[in-house]
């Protein structure tokens, strides 16, 4: 979703401020556009579009002087796609430029009333009005800040801003509240970014501005305020992402590169926290007291982190032997949801920002639950603000499909779920032990997977299928889990219209959909639905449709029945969804390169998407 960079130095700064957009690109925006202050007056660039056309419009940047500025990409939420809508939005009298992440519910409010007064609005944004308020509330004395806190007490809504004004030419300030916005730190240069990966190549040192803080930076100074205009102390956080783990690496796809990151991601997710047959959970405080307590688990996410929770039900409820439900966030936090004090809620967030994930955290916390994240990005709003972190630590992620984020989430959930049936004595201490090799030995099965055989059979099928208009996927247990993802996978990505199944509900309609040619893959890795799973590809096959099977090797009957076969290596039936994942994430990838789609930043998409 929008993205934001800003930049406060000695260099020219839409340079360095294009940069920062190509690499916010990944969040998913339409347009995009720079202000920079020159000589008393704020300059501005938009374009509708890709950020490549913006770069030519101004030719690199360097068509637009002046050394403090702020960059945009925009996500449509108020108003079309187009040069008009997109940001930096002015003040009517030129002095203040703004942009910004999140939504402003009162604008239309404050929008009328500076109608009345005069204003002239020149877009549809909801973002417009944050500029004319700034003019409306500035008394002309070069005082920002106290304009900034003014401004703060008639917003309501969540946003990230970053501001520039005419009469403090060195300046770079930024506010936020519910959306995510970092400082960072550099040598005679400062910055302000929606997230770390924009700022990167220039600093690893970052300051996380809370809700309600108002920063103040110059090239050589960053100042924090609370709401109140008073100065409040921040710690810096060192990042040590590397920057080349942002880039694609000689990969054709950031979704490409990150499915075969996958190896070294689940071996950082995993390794650290499993000392000989032990597990330790370091990092969340799951005392003996608390675990013999609890008696029902909540797992909130969105998206693929909601199938990662899916699976995390499966095995939670299996070797623990407690309730488990796991539910979408933005479900969630409208259902009034029975919580308390012996359920453990995991939210999960590869971002840690997914505005309705964020709101779930809140809402169970108030309820006098203890909240466990499981989460990718470092400090995130989501990380900061659970009880405890189960950092998935699966580096930065780009593509907007995940792909990295999903299986090391899945992995996480094994850990949490191993951890409590430890405690409660659910499970046998041979089964406890044989699970944790299986866990040890998932990062070389996946490396096996990425080996040019295995890609090329998933290439064969995805080759075949990728000119058809429908896909169906269909699994049993854990199988219907990983099907869900999958078929997100390919519709994401491809925008073949995919849908997964449990497949013993076909008969209940699904069915009249498949015909002649209609395909369906068919996940039959649990060994004991093998049978069930094979009356379930019959009845597919009875109607002529087409069925390419994942199964696992064991299932050496499953190739009579099917018109296509590929096979996971082979692994306990519970971790089976993190090599299944592995296939489909190619099948999806391979299906959309051959359909020439934009993979990495699929249409109206956003990678992180901070509204609700
Ligand atoms: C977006 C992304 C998905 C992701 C979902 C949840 O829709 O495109 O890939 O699964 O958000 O994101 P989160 O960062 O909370 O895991």
């Amino acid at each position: 979703m929008c993205g934001i960079i800003g930049y406060t130095g000695t260099k020219q700064a839409a340079p360095v401020l294009l940069g920062g957009l190509k690499r916010l690109e990944y969040r998913g925006y339409d347009s995009s556009g720079i202000a920079t202050v020159k000589d008393g007056k704020i300059l501005t660039a938009k374009a509708k579009g890709k950020i490549a056309i913006l770069d030519e419009k101004i030719s690199g940047g360097t068509k637009l002087g002046g050394t403090v500025g702020i960059g945009h990409t925009r996500w449509a939420t108020h108003g079309v796609p187009n040069e008009a809508n997109a940001h930096p939005h002015r003040s009517a009298d030129g002095r203040f430029a703004v942009v910004h992440n999140g939504i402003i519910e009162n604008f239309f409010d404050i929008k009328s009333e500076l109608t009345a007064l005069g204003y002239a609005f020149a877009s549809d944004t909801d973002t417009e009005t944050v500029a004319m308020l700034l003019q409306h509330l500035y008394r002309g004395d070069g005082d920002v800040l106290s304009t900034i806190c003014a401004l703060q007490k008639r917003l309501c809504g969540s946003y990230a801003i970053g501001i520039v004004c005419a009469d403090t030419p060195d300046v770079l300030y930024a506010v936020r509240k519910d959306n995510p916005l970092v400082v960072g730190l550099g040598n005679g240069e400062n910055f302000i970014a929606s997230d770390v990966t924009a700022a990167l190549e220039h600093t690893h040192d970052f300051v996380l501005l809370g809700d309600g803080e108002t920063a103040r930076i110059t090239p050589d100074h960053a100042e924090f305020f609370d709401a109140d205009g008073k100065p409040v102390k921040k710690q810096t956080t060192h990042i040590d992402w590397d920057i080349g783990s942002a880039e694609k690496s000689g990969y054709a796809h950031f979704m490409l590169k990150e499915i075969f990151d996958q190896p070294k991601a689940l071996t950082d997710t995993l390794r650290p926290r499993i000392h000989g047959d032990k597990i330790v959970l370091d990092d969340i405080d799951f005392d003996s007291k608390y675990l013999d307590s609890l008696s029902a688990v909540d797992i909130v996410g969105c998206g693929s982190a909601y199938h990662a929770g899916i699976v995390g039900k499966h095995f939670i409820e299996k070797h623990c032997k407690i309730r488990v439900n796991c539910s979408l966030a933005s479900e969630y936090i409208y259902s009034d949801p029975i919580t308390g004090g012996d359920v453990l809620t995991v939210i999960i967030s590869q971002s840690g920002e997914t505005a309705d994930t964020l709101a779930a955290l809140r809402l169970a916390k108030s309820r006098g639950s203890r909240t466990i994240a499981v989460v990718n990005v470092v400090e995130s709003a989501i990380a900061r603000e659970a009880d405890g972190v189960l950092y998935t630590h699966a580096g930065p992620e780009i593509a907007v499909a995940t792909t990295k984020g999903y299986t090391t989430q899945v992995a996480a959930l094994y850990l949490i779920g191993l951890k409590i049936a430890e405690r409660k004595r659910t499970v046998s201490d041979v089964k406890y032990k044989s699970l944790i090799r299986e866990l040890l030995a998932l990062s070389d099965k996946v490396r096996s997977q990425l080996s040019d055989e295995n890609i090329a059979a998933v290439k064969k099928y995805a080759d075949r299928f990728s000119s058809h208009k429908c896909v169906f996927f269909i699994g049993r247990g854990t199988d219907y889990a990983a099907s869900l993802e999958g078929a997100l996978k390919l519709k994401e990505i491809s925008y073949i219209h995919a849908e997964a199944y449990a497949a013993g509900e076909l008969k209940h309609g699904t069915i009249s959909l498949i015909e002649n040619g209609t395909v369906t893959l068919a996940l039959v890795t649990q060994s004991a639905l093998y049978p069930k799973m094979e009356n379930n590809i019959k009845a597919v096959k009875s109607r002529e449709g087409t069925i390419l099977a994942v199964s696992s090797p064991d299932n050496v009957k499953i190739a009579v029945h099917t018109d296509g076969l590929l096979t996971i290596p082979e692994c306990d039936d519970d971790v089976s969804p993190v090599l299944t994942a592995v296939v489909l994430q190619l099948f999806a990838y391979y299906i959309a390169l051959g359909r020439g789609c934009d993979i990495d930043q699929p249409r109206n998409l956003a990678k992180s998407v901070t509204v609700e």
